[in-house]
């Protein structure tokens, strides 16, 4: 019997994508079956140039519909495509245009108090961290809840599903229904309140469509739930990097004091450690991707791992170096943890500069703070990675 990547993907996560291309003799694009269908899995920069091509790809029904349901919400931004999405996406944008510098500023200061009140304490990072950024995104969007903590553990179990693994995958389906019931009620609030919008739960409540009739409620309710689910995610980037301050004690006052190099150890985060496997897209016409064709309606897979660790763009890809990014000018479609090309055109990720904020001001907090580590270990492969690092704050 054929291999097909998804079930490869359930069964051996992170490592499906590099065993398939290894098994094809490492081809720049790899024919592989998925769902059971011909599908073609590609990396590297052109074939992110390529991919972020919206008149070669198209987005629409990519992704399977249940995980797309469980992840994104139905009618997300992330299954539009053409003028739909840009205008969609273009809300997106406005309304994160200076978050990076309000939400830096939150993480460090709730961050700060965490440890504070947990001195002494035995605590486990990605608990932490995901209840820190939780009351961090949800006070930048002006949403005031009794548990904040209760909802990054339930915005953080929908990400934890969605490798489809074991027990996560219901906890997650579950954590999603009440998401969406819980955002459909803040949306309903928002608008009832006939005032002009001023924080972002109230301009997302307000937001309209190309004919300029306003989004449905359970369309509005899913793309507030697109801001405060991965900016609690970012809990999975912001746990590896601290596991690296662990692993190299020696950055730790130049990252407590210096913010370029914050900035460049966060980018060398991102590159190196695991979570995005990959992005789905479906080819609008016959097209070659290196030697191989691809046919109107076929699956195209970008290997985003592989592009972030590709030999032709990175020296020592495997090697974590606190120093990479320093001096150096990214590339739109070399660095692709959160897609590729411009995010105003295509579908790469607009929370792009928060989460880079979020993970500088974690590293500065933790850089400079007493704690030591109890016990580590991880979940890798498995998708999403998790890793258990559990601190005594000191
Ligand atoms: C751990 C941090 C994050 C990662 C790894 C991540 C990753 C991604 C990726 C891979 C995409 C899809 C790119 C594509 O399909 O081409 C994406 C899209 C998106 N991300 Fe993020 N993201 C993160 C944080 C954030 C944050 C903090 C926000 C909002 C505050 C956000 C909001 C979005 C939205 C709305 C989209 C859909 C864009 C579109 O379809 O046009 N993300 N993200």
């Amino acid at each position: 019997m054929t291999r097909d990547l998804a079930t490869d993907l359930l069964r051996h996560g992170y490592h499906a994508i590099p065993d398939a291309r290894r098994r094809a003799g490492d081809p720049p694009a790899c024919p592989v079956k998925l769902l059971g269908n011909d599908a073609l899995v590609v990396s590297g920069p052109a074939s992110v140039r390529r991919f972020y091509d919206p008149s070669l790809i198209r987005r629409t029904g990519a992704v399977p519909a249940p995980l797309a349901a469980l992840l994104f919400g139905r009618g997300a931004v992330h299954g539009l495509d053409g003028a739909e999405h840009l205008h969609r996406k273009a809300h997106f944008l406005d309304l994160l245009d200076d978050a990076d510098t309000t939400l830096h500023d939150l993480v460090r200061r709730h961050l700060r108090s965490a440890l504070g009140e947990r001195r002494g304490e035995t605590v486990e990072m990605f608990t932490l961290l995901s209840e820190a950024y939780a009351r961090a995104v949800l006070e930048w969007a002006g949403i005031s809840v009794r548990n904040p903590d209760r909802v990054g553990r339930r915005l953080a179990a929908i990400v934890d599903g969605f490798g489809f693994s074991g027990s996560s995958y219901p906890t997650a389906w579950a954590a999603r229904l009440w998401a969406n019931r819980w955002a459909r009620a803040l949306i309903r609030e928002a608008r009832a309140a006939r005032t002009p919008p001023s924080t972002p739960v109230e301009v997302i409540a307000a937001w309209r469509d190309p004919h300029d009739d306003l989004l449905p409620v359970p369309v509005a309710a899913v793309e507030l739930l697109n801001v405060l689910r991965p900016a609690v995610a970012v809990a999975y980037l912001g746990t590896f990097a601290v596991q690296t301050l662990d692993d190299e004690p020696g950055l730790r006052p130049v990252l407590a004091e210096d913010p370029s190099r914050r900035h460049a150890f966060t980018q060398e985060v991102r590159r190196v450690f695991p979570f995005v496997p990959a992005l789905a897209g479906i080819a609008r016409q016959h097209a070659d991707w290196d030697g191989e064709i691809v046919s109107p309606g076929q699956r195209v897979v970008l290997d985003v791992p592989g592009t972030n660790l590709d030999p032709g763009s990175w020296s020592a890809p495997y090697t974590f170096s606190a120093e990479r990014f320093v001096g150096r000018d990214v590339d739109a479609f070399e660095l692709v943890p959160q897609g590729g090309g411009d995010p105003a055109e295509g579908h790469r990720c607009p929370g792009e500069p928060s989460t880079i904020a979020m993970i500088s001001a974690t590293v500065e907090i933790f850089a400079g703070a007493s704690w030591s580590v109890v016990e580590r270990g991880s979940t890798y492969p498995r998708i999403p990675a998790r890793e258990r690092l559990q601190i005594r704050v000191g």
